[in-house]
């Protein structure tokens, strides 16, 4: 598929176990910051905290993006973000769907999932070799075309707008938008990305069950600290920083 992706070259595949997987060889191997891998379909597609990313063919949009910015280790949860933030920027311009943001890594509408970021990264001596950025969106999935577990949890762009949307060009919006975020990142954009995902959250105000591991939290979520990590204002009057993990909207 030639898209003529700005600041990219894109490689697509019909099938690949995951293609994080597979952009991580080819970052390994060399391959260049904008390298774009895509594919129809994915065998193994991963989500975040060892989960499974369902992504059957012909339907959604499963991309992985090489990044190597010169950016400080602390900054790379910011990359999460700055991937929502552009995934929903391209599904607006391109779909007419406006997406919510749910934190860490989720694109969210009406309380279910249209899609996710997992960002991988191979740091050396303290500093980031590269990141591999994979988003998947659920484009024209019906209800049915998901497992049954997932029908009540995730939806799709046909979904909520009741039409079938054009992959390609989503696909392109979203790897150019990830490339120039990355560049914008670099140059000492993160006040900017915090800020329009700010604007897009629906965490933040939210009453919300925060899971890190073994800890529970329970609180308001109030704000993203300058690295992107999630404040959450405890009963007690405590404010806990969250790094990662799982938030529950209540
Ligand atoms: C999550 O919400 O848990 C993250 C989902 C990330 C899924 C995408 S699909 C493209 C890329 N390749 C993968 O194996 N995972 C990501």
């Amino acid at each position: 598929m030639n898209l003529g992706i700005r600041g990219g070259e894109l490689l697509w595949l019909d099938s690949v176990h995951s293609t994080n997987d597979h952009a991580i060889a080819l970052a390994e191997a060399g391959a260049p910051s904008g390298t774009v891998v895509a594919a129809d379909s994915q065998t193994g597609g991963k989500g975040r905290l060892g989960r499974s990313w369902h992504s059957p063919p012909g339907l959604n949009i499963y991309i992985s993006v090489i990044l190597r910015p010169d950016i400080p280790l602390k900054e790379t949860p910011l990359m999460t973000l700055m991937c929502a933030v552009e995934a929903a920027a391209a599904i607006r311009d391109r779909a007419g769907v406006d997406a919510g943001l749910k934190w860490p890594n989720d694109l969210f509408i009406d309380g279910r999932k249209l899609g996710g970021m997992l960002v991988e990264s191979r740091v050396e001596g303290g500093k980031v070799l590269f990141l591999v950025a994979g988003i998947g969106i659920n484009i024209n999935a019906r209800r049915e075309d998901f497992p049954r577990e997932l029908q009540d949890m995730a939806t799709s762009l046909l979904i909520v707008s009741g039409k079938e949307h054009d992959r390609g060009g989503i696909l392109k919006a979203v790897a150019e938008g990830v490339i120039k975020g990355s560049g914008a990142l670099e140059r000492g954009g993160a006040g900017d990305i915090l800020r329009l995902w700010k604007l897009m959250s629906v965490t933040l105000g939210r009453r919300v069950r925060a899971e890190d591991g073994d800890r529970v939290y329970e609180g308001i979520a109030t704000d993203l600290d300058e690295n992107g990590r999630l404040v959450i204002e405890t009963g007690s009057g405590e404010a806990v920083k969250l790094v990662s993990g799982d938030v529950y909207l209540l």
